[in-house]
């Protein structure tokens, strides 16, 4: 048995706490042979640290045999210290006729403290994973506030674009989304997100190919994915949960399996028309546990560049709103 790794999750209390935690605790995460130490970072509010409590009593119960301790604090120097991975999930969600760009102001202070904290506390391999929205530019807000941790340490989530995304070409071609690979999302995650349909393949041959119809990869996938959050919070009331739960324990997996290859919003040198120092979704392949290379000279069409440059013009946009919380 390894030694037990310490992974904190912020928001433990909330929606995606809940989807989340006991998937960690069952070995989905970081895989069947590694205990782990959930540190749960809640808000110092009594009612939300008493529903935290019980949480941890369901964690308990589950007698998780990987679950080697619980945490549960609203404390962020205990919640951050010594954890090899950061789950920052803990932030306000939109509601019905929000942009994710809409919460910056209010979320986005939360991410200058948190990474702060971390930079101090946290273990010299910290990793740290963004989810709560907008997820790019907190990641960026967090990042900035290292000076001990490189920014390559810090990724957000599009992994449940990515996600989407490969149920949608697998539906348009009939097959099974097993049969879909190379999906990459670009960009924000945002209406502006690219899903690089040209990239993509279907039992290996490009997805243009099988599908054929381009228009629809143009037009359809695109809002499809791009707004689909926007439409389960239409039909939920509520902003989707378990599937992102879902995609952080993908996107957290993948990190820490050399060879694993997927979308994650990374910090930006120049790669596919981005400017530096935004974070957006690219092509990622995982070298070795928690270590990555962005994926280059995939090949990028007009139509390609136009998208890239709409998600890269609202990256920097976010970027200037937040620019005095950058340090
Ligand atoms: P929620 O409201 O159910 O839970 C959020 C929790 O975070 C609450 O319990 C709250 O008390 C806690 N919290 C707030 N500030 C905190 C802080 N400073 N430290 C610790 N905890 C804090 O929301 P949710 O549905 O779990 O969503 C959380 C975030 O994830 C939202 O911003 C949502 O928009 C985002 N989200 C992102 C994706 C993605 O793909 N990137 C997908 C779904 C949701
Ligand atoms: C999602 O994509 O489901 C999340 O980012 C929640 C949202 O606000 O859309």
């Amino acid at each position: 048995m390894k030694k037990p790794i310490r992974v904190a999750v912020t928001g433990a209390a909330g929606q995606i706490g809940y989807a989340l935690l006991f998937r960690i605790a069952s070995g989905a995460m970081f895989g069947p042979d590694q205990p782990v130490i959930l540190h749960l970072l809640e808000v110092p509010v009594d009612k939300v640290m008493a529903a935290l409590n019980g949480v941890a009593m369901e964690l308990d119960d589950c007698a998780f045999p990987l679950l080697h301790g619980i945490v549960p604090t609203s404390s962020p120097e205990q919640g951050f210290g010594d954890v090899n991975w950061a789950l920052l999930v803990g932030a306000k969600p939109r509601g019905p006729g929000m942009e994710r760009a809409d919460l910056l102001k209010d979320n986005g202070k939360i991410f200058i403290g948190q990474g702060l904290v971390i930079d101090r506390v946290a273990a010299a391999d910290a990793r740290i994973a963004v989810v709560g929205n907008p997820a790019n530019t907190n990641c960026m807000i967090a990042a900035s506030q290292a000076k001990r941790l490189p920014s390559d340490r810090f990724t957000a989530m599009v992994r449940l674009d990515q996600n989407r995304a490969a149920t949608q070409l697998a539906k348009k071609a009939g097959v099974q989304v097993k049969d879909v690979s190379d999906v990459f999302i670009v960009g924000n995650h945002s209406p502006t997100m690219f899903s690089a349909f040209h990239l993509a393949k279907i039992n290996g041959k490009p997805v243009p190919q099988v599908i054929g119809h381009v228009e629809w990869l143009k037009g359809e996938l695109q809002e499809t994915v791009g707004k689909r959050g926007a439409a389960v919070i239409a039909a939920r009331g509520s902003s989707s949960a378990a599937s992102a739960a879902n995609a952080l324990v993908d996107h957290v997996r993948d990190l820490v399996t050399p060879g694993a290859i997927s979308s994650v919003a990374v910090k930006s040198n120049g790669e596919y028309g981005f400017d530096a120092d935004v974070w957006a979704g690219m092509p990622v392949k995982t070298i070795a546990p928690g270590q990555y290379e962005v994926i280059k000279g995939l090949a990028i069409d007009e139509f390609a560049k136009t998208k890239i440059a709409a998600t890269n013009k609202e990256l920097l946009d976010e970027r200037n709103t937040v620019k005095d919380m950058l340090k």
